[in-house]
């Protein structure tokens, strides 16, 4: 798929941006602070509704505009997904909330028809590219997941639902919990919440199960490419309750074993973790928290059979995460049959000659790319010459 056009108002820098948007690659060159990551940003908006760097979404909406107590910023983008024409328009609305501060909410109109944003995720996909992806491999188990979440959601359906309800009902488990542990009560008011989290969490387990499963399979062959067939990757799933473990005992099983979940049934996996969570109500009441399930799931990254993020090396961490994105790519073409928008923030100029020309080789299989970077210097002219390249000064964008 590919973008046509992209309209920004009052969102971050850009009071009002209208572009057209050329089929292949495009560069967006100029200084820091001049708005590239923000058009990226506005992009990856469309396929996941969240942005990749703000905490709340009211930090989008221009200074100039928030300044008044209603505010609108917009993303409109026309795209073209299995030759069919499509528009996308997201509003990112600040409002009072009615005792003097504010709030925000978020409407999605897709082909002009509202949408909430479980319904819409996976309409328009796109895979980014950012030099703070090392985080996925250096950060705490939670980076993980959310780039799992974020992969996830945008091919398998109902997966960002199960998600989500996934996530209210955990909260709500865990007062109910503290409310148990604190003023006593009857336990068995948990058994709505156990079958409600068994049975979301089991719908988020076997997508996990399944992705990492090809994940695995598409980035092993990239990563040994990458490393002429010196290194072995393997990504290992961690599920905090864990369908192949023996009920009695959930200790984790070492990673350097190979465990095959993939036949487990929703049913299966839902029904026994309504067991374990049986088994350990009384811990739990006592902890005050829901302490299994898929909030506390872990993966790792292997090489060779070295955990990538306890001792791979820079350069080892690079070139996995590389491997790992360009598999989300070919994933993401596999399940919705379209290939991504690639968005690649600065990434490039952290690559070394040999994984620059993998990546460069990448985007030409692709329908569209946008890069960004600060000084155009690094892609050489052959790069250059063919490609669409735009400056960026000051939230305004001209062609170059
Ligand atoms: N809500 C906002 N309203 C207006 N400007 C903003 C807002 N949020 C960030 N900015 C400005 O946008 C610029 C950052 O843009 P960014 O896209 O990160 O630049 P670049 O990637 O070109 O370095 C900064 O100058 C910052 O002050
Ligand atoms: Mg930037």
């Amino acid at each position: 798929m590919y973008l046509t056009r992209l309209s920004l108002t009052n969102f971050r820098i850009f009071s009002r941006l209208d572009i057209d948007v050329p089929r292949r690659v495009t560069l967006l060159v100029g200084d820091n602070g001049q708005g590239k990551t923000t058009v990226l940003e506005a992009i990856y908006f469309l396929s996941t509704f969240t942005s990749f760097q703000a905490s709340f979404d009211r930090q989008l909406i221009s200074f100039s505009a928030s300044a008044e107590p209603l505010a609108v910023a917009r993303i409109v983008a026309e795209f073209v997904r299995a030759d069919q024409p499509q528009k996308m328009e997201i509003r990112i609305i600040q409002e009072s909330n009615g005792n003097g501060g504010l709030r925000s909410r978020k409407e999605i109109l897709v082909n002009n028809i509202k949408r909430s944003a479980q319904e819409s995720v996976g309409f328009f996909n796109s895979v980014l590219f950012l030099p703070q992806m090392m985080r996925i491999l250096e950060g705490g188990p939670d980076e993980r997941r959310r780039y799992l979440n974020l992969m996830i959601s945008q091919a398998i359906p109902g997966y960002a639902q199960a998600l989500s309800d996934y996530h209210q009902a955990v909260t709500q488990r865990n007062a109910l919990l503290k409310q148990l542990g604190e003023r006593g009560g009857d336990p068995d008011q948990l058994i709505y919440w156990d079958e409600l989290i068994s049975r979301r969490g089991a719908q988020i387990m076997q997508a996990r199960i399944r992705t990492i499963k090809e994940i695995e399979k598409i980035a092993s062959q990239i990563h040994l490419t990458l490393t002429q067939n010196q290194e072995v990757l393997r990504l290992s799933y961690q599920p905090a309750y864990d369908p192949a473990c023996l009920e009695s005992s959930q200790a984790a099983l070492p990673m350097a074993v190979d465990i095959n979940r993939e036949n487990f049934s929703l049913e299966e996996i839902s029904s026994g973790m309504m067991n374990r969570l049986n088994k350990i109500r009384r811990e739990e009441i006592t902890r005050g928290t829901t302490t299994i399930g898929p909030h506390r799931d872990e993966m790792r990254v292997l090489s060779n059979r070295i955990d990538l993020s306890d001792y791979g090396s820079r350069g080892q961490v690079r070139t996995a995460l590389l491997a790992l994105k360009l598999a989300e790519v070919q994933w993401l073409y596999q399940k919705a049959g379209s290939w991504p928008v690639l968005l690649l923030d600065e990434t490039v100029a952290e690559l070394d000659q040999k994984r620059r020309q993998d990546l460069l080789h990448a985007l030409d299989n692709c329908d569209q790319a946008i890069l960004t970077t600060a000084e155009s210097e690094q892609f050489g002219v052959e790069f250059l010459q063919p490609r669409s390249v735009w400056r960026v000064q000051a939230g305004r964008v001209t062609k170059e």
